[in-house]
């Protein structure tokens, strides 16, 4: 890799968005050099980059981003171009038992990031055209009642550690914009689903506690609506908003696909009622539905998201265009795939 071609800097490109959104757009922009820097904590891993790990134009650095040495060296030895900054401790059951690594990721790499950048493109006079985007989650408005969507505007007002973290981070971005006219982006999505998602999320954990036989465990009464975004859809809104949103613009990125958790579990049960019926039947099962269970609610659990994208379809011509039905199958059979289930 020549490190004084312009360079895009990803990070947190091992999980489970930066994946989807490097293999994309590596396969978009073929001659484009990019380079991830990720920490590999629990959440991340370099085979979700099998795809692009022999590219002469990729290049992995394994370490922190709230290692301050560690971004200004690399801000020092590459000629980044712009960041695309999706690295995070993403799972709100964990920052409800402690958010310690919350702040420090979250906020603090965030900060470390927009600091060097800052100085880096300062230094060189490039300030302005240099873009920092800054990925964000619908989380940080709280929660809605019945009815209502949050759209760009809507005050933030996050209800758990995790949406706190990002709601501060945001701010840092946003205020780094404002006060040193640096070119900031923010983009907030809804909930995301498709491959390469952590075991400990929603959908992967409904499907592989389904493949097991063991109980599905759904929070309190199930009826908590989330809006569902397929991945490649908010990777196709990422590389628009990158490359063409006028500078400090905000984002909402939408699935409009509003369910509650247990119609998505009933749906996934649904999908392996018909395409795994020998293991339905290894566990005498009627239905995978018959596994699932509600449990003690989330603390704090935030009752219903949704996203009003109008402003992203306006400005940039962006929809999603994966309907659920189709998403959700194709999600769940790559999970089945990638565990290459026992014949019972
Ligand atoms: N998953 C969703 O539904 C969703 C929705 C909206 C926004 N987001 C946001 O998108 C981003 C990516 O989410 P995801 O679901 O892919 O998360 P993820 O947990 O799957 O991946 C996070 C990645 O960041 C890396 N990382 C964590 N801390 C790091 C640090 N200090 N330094 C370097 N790397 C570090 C991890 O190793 C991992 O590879 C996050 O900022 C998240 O807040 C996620």
């Amino acid at each position: 890799m020549n490190k004084h071609q312009p360079t895009l800097l990803v990070t947190g490109g091992a999980g489970f968005i930066g994946s989807n959104f490097i293999t994309y757009f590596m396969k978009k922009y073929p001659d484009k050099l990019l380079l991830n820097v990720d920490k590999l904590t629990y959440a991340g891993t370099k085979e979700n980059l099998n795809e692009v790990e022999n590219l002469k134009n990729y290049h992995f650095i394994h370490g922190d981003i709230a290692d301050e040495q560690l971004i200004k060296a690399i801000f020092n030895d590459y000629n980044i171009d712009g960041v695309i900054h999706f690295a995070a401790e993403s799972h709100v059951d964990r920052s409800i038992k402690d958010a310690t690594e919350f702040v420090r990721s979250n906020v603090l790499g965030t900060m470390v990031l927009l600091q060097a950048a800052r100085s880096d493109w300062v230094k060189k006079g490039v300030l302005t055209e240099r873009r920092f985007h800054q990925i964000s989650t619908d989380e940080v408005y709280g929660s809605l009642g019945e009815t209502g969507k949050f759209n760009e505007t809507t005050p933030y007002d996050p209800r758990n550690p995790y949406s706190a973290s990002k709601a501060s981070a945001n701010m840092l971005a946003k205020s780094f914009g404002y006060t040193y006219e640096m070119n900031v982006v923010i983009s907030s999505s809804s909930n995301n689903y498709g491959p390469r998602q952590h075991e400990e999320k929603l959908i992967p954990t409904i499907i592989s506690k389904a493949l097991s036989g063991e109980s599905i465990p759904i929070y309190g009464d199930g009826k908590n609506i989330r809006d569902w975004l397929y991945v490649g859809d908010h990777c196709i809104a990422l590389d628009q908003i990158y490359h063409r949103a006028a500078p400090q613009e905000i984002y909402n990125i939408g699935g409009n696909n509003e369910k509650t958790n247990i119609e998505i579990a009933e749906k996934i049960c649904e999908i392996l009622d018909e395409i795994e019926p020998d293991i339905k039947e290894k566990f005498s099962l009627t239905s995978f539905k018959d596994l699932i269970t509600y449990t003690e609610d989330r603390l704090g659990h935030d009752r219903r998201y949704a996203v009003d994208d109008t402003k992203l379809r306006k400005d940039l011509g962006w929809d999603a265009t994966e309907p659920l039905a189709s998403g959700i199958r194709k999600t769940v059979e790559w999970y089945v795939n990638k565990w290459k289930l026992p014949t019972p």
